[in-house]
């Protein structure tokens, strides 16, 4: 092993190294992958050296998502602590099912879990757990809205048109989810938003109550706190009263910014989330730590219970069920993903998640200050949000996003919000500084001035 570790550190220092030199990897195209690389898998072994240089290769033509240069979806940057977390669970291995198996580190995610619950405001009949990633924390708070409603569903199936409610620019684990647990897509309602992203709360209490008159069963409404693409924060406090009054189980999304949890500048976009009855959010993307950290708390553990607890003599054979998380997860077998958040946040404190939280704010505000007082560029976001979306010289999103990928300029998506078509730029790295967002744009802005002849730009008017 200790033979192994050298050669990783060497691939370690090798990959920085190369960071620095070249943020973006070189463009391999996916139908010349098999050609480009030494990826293939053959019947005899490879000679030691052999296979450090093909791993070598493999590793410095992956894309980056650590380097100034990846703005591609909602994570990005490197954490050493959580790293060094991270690496050191992939060495111990460890099952987060039973305390017999993981012993300590069941203590790391519950204290994980119990601080989150404490800084939600919630008492200690809440709970939680960590899954592999957002889209399985959503499927879990929906399986527990749908047992909620009608906890006979866990023995006999569902039998009724259970219904779901979430804004049209929710995530799209929502229907997926929908199928999965048997409620079914057609039972998801997409409830209009307003001109900057945010779920009209007047439109959902019609809806609902459209669908009781019509026989629905309404179950779950799901509010996102940062939107995927504009980053818009659903107002949670309109959408307490009408729960309440029909006894649906409110979700709130936070997979890409609940982590403002941690911010007292930014905590306010989540108002209210004390009342709701669950909330996730990814410390993989606003914290920074490595893919994937997903968490979802409840405010009532016992729902954790009721959906997912299930006898298995055979793994649950010591200490109470508190300490044997295996009963309020979705998985049997599951990864260690609380260690890297601990060492993070044991290093760092609860200020520092909010330094690292602001920061993302910050340089959304550059970002966003830039794009408004440019006149080549047209500006479609909003404060209080991470997503700067914006469009340059007119020149269509898709084709500026692909050609900087294809030319290893930068990697960037685009996205729609009411049919327009627009560049996002995601500040979730918070170890980009203000420079690195200027060249940002400086990259876009050469680009396009060095190869006119990709873009048909625009006529100008004068
Ligand atoms: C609002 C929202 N919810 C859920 C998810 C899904 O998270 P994951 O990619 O961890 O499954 C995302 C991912 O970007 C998201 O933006």
């Amino acid at each position: 092993m200790q033979k192994t570790l050298t050669l990783f550190q060497e691939i370690a220092t090798m990959l920085l190294l190369e960071e620095q030199n070249n943020p973006m990897a070189p463009f391999v195209a996916s139908e010349d992958l098999f050609e480009t690389l030494d990826i293939s898998l053959q019947e005899n072994p490879l000679l030691e050296e052999d296979f450090v240089c093909t791993l070598k290769d493999l590793i410095a033509k992956t894309p980056k998502t650590a380097t100034h240069a990846f703005f591609n979806q909602l994570f990005g940057g490197r954490n050493e602590k959580a790293v060094l977390g991270d690496l050191l669970s992939v060495l111990l291995n460890n099952s987060m099912y039973t305390y017999k198996a993981a012993g300590v580190q069941i203590g790391v995610e519950k204290a994980i879990i119990e601080k989150v619950n404490s800084l939600l405001g919630w008492n200690k009949n809440s709970g939680g757990t960590i899954a592999a990633g957002g889209s399985m924390t959503n499927f879990m708070a929906m399986l527990m809205a749908r047992d909620f409603k009608n906890s006979a569903i866990r023995q006999k199936g569902i039998t009724q048109k259970m219904t779901v409610y979430t804004s049209v620019e929710s995530h799209y684990s929502i229907p997926k989810n929908a199928s999965f647990s048997g409620i079914g897509r057609e039972q998801v309602r997409y409830i209009p938003v307003n001109e900057k992203g945010e779920m009209n709360a007047s439109k959902l209490l019609e809806v609902i109550e459209n669908d009781l008159e019509n026989g629905f069963l309404p179950t779950m409404v799901n509010a996102t706190a940062g939107t995927t693409v504009l980053g818009a924060f659903d107002i949670i406090l309109p959408l307490i009263e009408i729960c309440k009054k029909y006894a649906i189980w409110l979700h709130v999304d936070g997979a890409y910014c609940g982590s403002v949890l941690f911010s007292k500048k930014y905590r306010h976009l989540i108002e209210g989330v004390a009342a709701v009855d669950s909330f996730s959010f990814n410390a993989h993307k606003m914290i920074g730590t490595p893919l994937t950290c997903s968490l979802l708390q409840v405010k009532e553990k016992k729902y954790l219970y009721q959906s997912f607890a299930n006898e298995a003599e055979y793994l649950y054979q010591t200490d109470e069920d508190d300490f044997n998380p295996g009963k309020t997860s979705l998985q049997c077998g599951r990864r260690n993903d609380a260690l890297k958040f601990w060492t993070l946040w044991k290093s760092v404190g609860t200020k520092g998640l909010e330094t690292i939280v602001d920061k993302q704010f910050e340089l959304a505000d550059i970002a966003r200050n830039y794009v408004e007082s440019h006149p080549d560029y047209t500006c479609y976001s909003y404060e209080n949000s991470i997503s700067v979306c914006f469009n340059y010289k007119g020149i269509s999103a898709r084709d500026l996003c692909r050609e900087l990928y294809e030319h290893s300029q930068l990697l960037v998506g685009y996205g729609t919000f009411n049919n327009q078509e627009f560049i996002r730029l995601v500040t979730v790295n918070s170890q980009n500084e203000k420079e690195d967002i200027l060249n940002f744009f400086k990259v876009i802005e050469n680009f396009v001035a060095e190869n006119q002849a990709l873009f048909a730009l625009p006529a100008k008017t004068n």
